[in-house]
């Protein structure tokens, strides 16, 4: 993970550099910014935070394939539409498949998040509504795998995505993020720009390996990069089954992990399968359907973080750090 920070030293020269503008802006001109873009406070000695904000983003993100990151992106941004909030989903996976869902079975048409990236296109433009209501897609297609590449080389390189989101965020009470298996720098970007990542676990005999490495990479890019708050919302069971595997690596987690593994776990269901096959969420396809019911009672909870002392939303409240110590 170190070597992919390298270079974060200059980045981090550059942030002082646009954090000193915006700083000297703020108190030298009172107001200059005022419906410009987001307002900032400072926290600690280098740090600004977003001061004015009520939007929460989320990212799905694991780095291990298959775990539920694109079906739980997809149907808890379904299920926060529902509840009348305003949901931007972002796909960050090349694969794309949160778009390919999300547009009725159809590859996203330029400006994609690659675009917008690399400097090719506003936010605002690449975004468009779907067949929700209250639920607008910034869409990824295989160019993302590119564009990963080539921010590489380029200026901010960490920051593109928060730059490109916070000219957008604030239309939105929710933005929520589906993202790729793979260490990445987009997946940095990813975790430069959210408040909470949430990990989908799906049972299975090599479930725990990697949750260490994705805690790990949090910390380093909350104490490195320019998001101190950064913190792992939860941790979801996914794909349950009744059976002794399943069982096994619930009570691990939950051991490791305490409150951070949130009560509801999402079980193995065919008719989540179905229904991105239909492009529809599992709300939508079969409401009545265990795994929609869990999906609902899921977002109740994610919702309901930090009301309740010991549940997990006490978790949700802790910083990286306290959560790396206390696992
Ligand atoms: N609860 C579930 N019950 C049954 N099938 C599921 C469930 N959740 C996900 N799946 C299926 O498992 C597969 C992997 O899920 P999904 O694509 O959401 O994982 P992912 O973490 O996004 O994968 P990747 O790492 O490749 O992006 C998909 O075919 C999906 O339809
Ligand atoms: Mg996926």
């Amino acid at each position: 993970m170190s070597q992919r920070f390298q270079g974060s030293r200059e980045l981090g020269i550059f942030g002082y550099l646009v954090a000193g503008v915006l700083w000297f802006h703020r108190t030298k001109a009172p107001g200059s910014f005022r419906g410009m873009g987001p307002k900032f406070k400072r926290q600690g000695a280098d740090s600004l935070i977003r001061e004015d904000l009520n939007m929460r983003s989320m990212a799905w993100l694991s780095e291990k394939g298959g775990t539920g990151k694109t079906t739980s992106a997809i149907n808890v941004a379904a299920a926060l539409a529902r509840k009348k909030f305003r949901v931007l989903l972002v796909d960050c996976d090349p694969q794309a498949n949160t778009s390919f869902v999300l547009l009725g079975g159809h590859i996203a048409e330029p400006p994609t998040l690659a675009h917008v990236l690399i400097g090719q296109g506003e936010a605002r433009d690449a975004i468009r509504k779907t067949r929700y209501d209250r639920l607008d897609l910034l869409p990824a297609d295989v160019t993302l795998a590119d564009a990963n590449l080539a921010l590489a080389v380029e200026l901010g390189r960490e920051r593109r995505l928060k730059v490109a989101l916070e000219s957008v965020d604030r239309d939105y009470d929710y933005v929520v993020l589906d993202t790729s298996p793979q260490r990445s720098l987009l997946n940095v970007n990813v975790m430069n720009y959210v408040q909470d990542v949430y990990v989908p676990v799906d049972p299975g005999i090599f479930s725990l390996s990697g949750l260490g490495q994705l805690q790990a990479a949090v910390a380093e890019v909350a104490r490195f990069l320019d998001n101190p708050n950064l913190k792992i919302g939860g941790l979801v069971l996914t794909r349950m089954q009744r059976n002794n595997v399943c069982k096994d690596v619930e009570n691990q987690l939950r051991e490791l992990f305490g409150d951070l593994v949130f009560p509801t776990m999402i079980p193995h269901s065919i008719k989540i399968e179905e229904a991105h096959g239909r492009f529809v969420s599992v709300l939508d396809y079969a409401p009545k359907s265990p795994g929609a019911q869990a999906y609902v009672q899921l977002v109740e909870e994610i919702l309901n973080h930090g009301r309740e002392a010991n549940g997990p939303g006490a978790a949700a409240d802790r910083t990286v750090a306290e959560t790396v110590h206390a696992a």
